[in-house]
C-alpha cells in the first residue's frame, strides 16, 4: 500500500523579514487554491476548529502574510498576538536550526539542559519585582493558568478562586470554568470545574454610573462578593488579565487592579496576574501590570513568549512556587529545548530592536487615527488600548448597544482588502488590532486606511 502525503506549497526558507513588505491581491480572498484546501479542511478537521479568515499561509514575515494563491495579506493579528517579534524572525530561526540539529527533546525532567534554565533565569529577572522567584515551563496559555491555580492552591491550602466577567483563560476544563463567555468557550460542555466565582470587572465603558466612578464602585463591589459570598479566608487564588483580551482589550480602570491587589495581599491570597495575551512587550511594557506597578504573586505567560512556538511559563514568588512537592508539577513537552532556544531568541529580539518602544509607536500612530475615525462614525463607541494591543468597541449609533454584526462585516471587508483583523468581546462587537511589533509604519498606514474605508462604507 503505498500513501500519498501531499505536496508543499511554496518553497522552503524564505519567509522572515526578508519578504517583500507589500500588500499584494492577486486572486479574490480566498483565492482558489486557499478555497481547494478549504474543501479538504472543512472534510478531513471538525467544524469546532473555526477559521477567521480562510488563506492557507504558505510564508509570513515582517508584517505580512502570504497565502496558497500568492497574495500578501498586512497581518494585524500576530496570530492572536503571538509573532509579535515577527514570523521566522531571524533570531528565533537561528536557535532553533541549531536546537533541531542537535537534540528535540529528552524531557526536562528526565534529563534536563540549560535552555530551560536559562528562560527561567531571564523571566525571573524581567518580570515584575525583584523579590526571589521561580519559573517552570509549559506547553499553552491554559496549562500555564491550570498550573498556577493548583501552585496556590497548594500554597495556600483553600480552594477557591475569583475571576472576572468578560474573562479569558482557556478551553482545558478548569480554563473554561475560568472564562466568562458562554458562547462558544462553554456552551455544551458542563459541568464545569468547581470552588470557581466570578466577579465583576471595572469595564470603564460600559459602567453604569459612568466611567469616573468605576475603578471604585468595581473595586468594592469585588471584595464585597467575595467577602460576603465566598470569604475572603477560603480564596486561594484571584486570577486577572491586566487587559482583558478576548473579552474586548478592556483595560480596568485605573486603581482597579492596585485595590485588588491590595486587598489580596491583606488576606493572603495569591494574585496572579494572565499575561498571556499581554506580556513581552505588547501592550508598549514588557508586561501590562507595569503600567500601575503591579507586582503579582505569580504571572503566567505564553504566546510572545517564544515567536510561535509552544512554550508557557508559570512565573512567582520562591515562597510560593517551592512548597509544591517533587513530582507535582510538570508534563512530558513543557519546556521543550526548542521551544526555549526560540524564547531565548525573543528576549534577545525584544531587547535589541527595542520591541517595547516600538509597541508605543504603534499605539501612538494608530490611536488618534482610530479615535478621528470615531468622531467621523457613530458606530465606534470606543476607542482603547495601550502599545500595539488597541480596539475598537461598535455600538448601534447613539446608543451603547452592542453591535456585532457591524464588527463581522467591517472585518470581513478589510478581508477581501487584504488587511487581516480579529474580532473580539464578550458581545463580539470589538475589533481588535494585535500587529507584530517589527510591522513597518507604510503597512500600519495602508492598514489603518483599509480599516478607515471599511468603517466609511459600513
Ligand atoms: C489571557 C489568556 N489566557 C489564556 C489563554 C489560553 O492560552 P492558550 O490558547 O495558549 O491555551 C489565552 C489565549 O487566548 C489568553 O488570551
Amino acid at each position: 500500500m503505498s500513501t500519498v502525503i501531499g505536496t508543499a506549497t511554496g518553497t522552503a526558507g524564505e519567509g522572515g523579514p526578508s519578504l517583500p513588505q507589500e500588500r499584494r491581491l492577486v486572486t479574490e480572498i480566498p483565492g482558489p487554491r486557499s478555497r481547494e484546501l478549504l474543501a479538504r479542511k472543512q472534510a478531513a478537521v471538525p467544524p469546532g476548529i473555526g477559521t477567521t479568515l480562510p488563506v492557507f499561509v504558505t510564508h509570513a514575515g515582517g508584517g505580512v502574510v502570504v497565502d496558497a494563491d500568492g497574495n500578501s495579506l498586512i497581518d494585524f493579528g500576530s496570530g492572536i498576538a503571538v509573532t509579535g517579534v515577527g514570523n521566522a524572525a531571524p533570531r528565533v530561526v537561528e536557535r532553533v536550526r541549531r536546537q533541531v540539529a542537535d537534540f528535540t527533546h529528552t524531557c526536562f525532567m528526565v534529563t534536563p539542559y540549560e535552555s530551560y534554565v536559562r528562560v527561567a533565569e531571564e523571566l525571573n529577572r524581567i518580570t515584575p519585582g525583584d523579590h526571589e522567584k521561580r519559573t517552570f515551563l509549559l506547553n499553552s496559555g491554559a496549562e500555564a493558568v491550570e498550573n498556577a491555580v493548583k501552585v496556590a492552591r497548594h500554597a495556600t491550602g483553600r480552594q477557591a478562586v475569583v475571576v472576572f466577567e468578560h474573562g479569558y483563560h482557556g478551553r482545558t476544563l478548569l480554563t473554561m470554568t475560568l472564562t466568562a463567555k458562554n458562547m462558544p468557550y462553554k456552551h455544551g460542555f458542563g459541568p464545569f470545574a468547581p470552588e470557581v466565582y466570578r466577579v465583576p470587572l471595572a469595564y470603564p465603558f460600559r459602567w453604569p454610573t459612568g466611567p469616573e466612578n468605576c475603578a471604585e464602585e468595581a473595586a468594592a463591589q469585588v471584595i464585597d462578593k467575595i467577602t460576603k459570598e465566598i470569604g475572603a479566608g477560603n480564596v486561594a487564588a484571584v486570577v486577572i488579565e491586566p487587559i482583558a483580551g478576548e473579552g474586548g482589550f478592556i483595560e480596568p480602570a485605573p486603581g482597579f487592579l492596585p485595590a485588588i491587589l491590595e486587598f489580596c495581599r491583606r488576606n493572603g491570597i495569591v494574585f496572579v496576574a494572565d499575561e498571556v495575551q499581554t506580556g513581552f512587550s505588547r501592550t508598549g511594557d514588557l508586561f501590562a501590570c507595569e503600567h500601575e506597578g503591579i507586582v503579582p504573586d505569580i504571572i503566567v505567560t505564553a504566546k510572545g513568549i517564544a515567536g510561535g512556538l509552544p512554550l508557557a511559563a508559570v512565573t512567582g514568588r520562591a515562597e510560593i512556587l517551592d512548597r509544591v512537592h517533587v513530582g507535582g508539577l510538570g508534563g512530558t513537552y513543557g519546556g521543550n529545548p526548542l521551544a526555549c532556544e526560540a524564547a531565548l531568541g525573543v528576549l534577545e529580539t525584544i531587547e535589541a530592536e527595542d520591541l517595547t518602544g516600538r509597541a508605543r509607536r504603534i499605539g501612538a500612530a494608530m490611536l488618534p487615527r482610530l479615535r478621528a475615525l470615531a468622531e467621523r462614525n457613530p458606530v465606534i463607541g470606543d476607542v482603547r488600548g495601550r502599545g500595539a494591543m488597541i480596539a475598537v468597541e461598535l455600538v448601534v449609533p447613539g446608543t451603547t448597544d452592542p453591535h456585532p454584526t457591524a464588527a463581522a462585516e467591517i472585518a470581513a471587508r478589510c478581508h477581501a482588502e487584504g488587511l487581516l483583523v480579529l474580532t473580539a468581546g464578550t458581545y463580539g462587537n470589538v475589533l481588535r488590532f494585535l500587529p507584530p511589533l517589527v510591522i513597518p509604519d507604510h503597512l500600519l498606514e495602508e492598514g489603518l486606511a483599509i480599516l478607515e474605508k471599511a468603517v466609511n462604507e459600513t
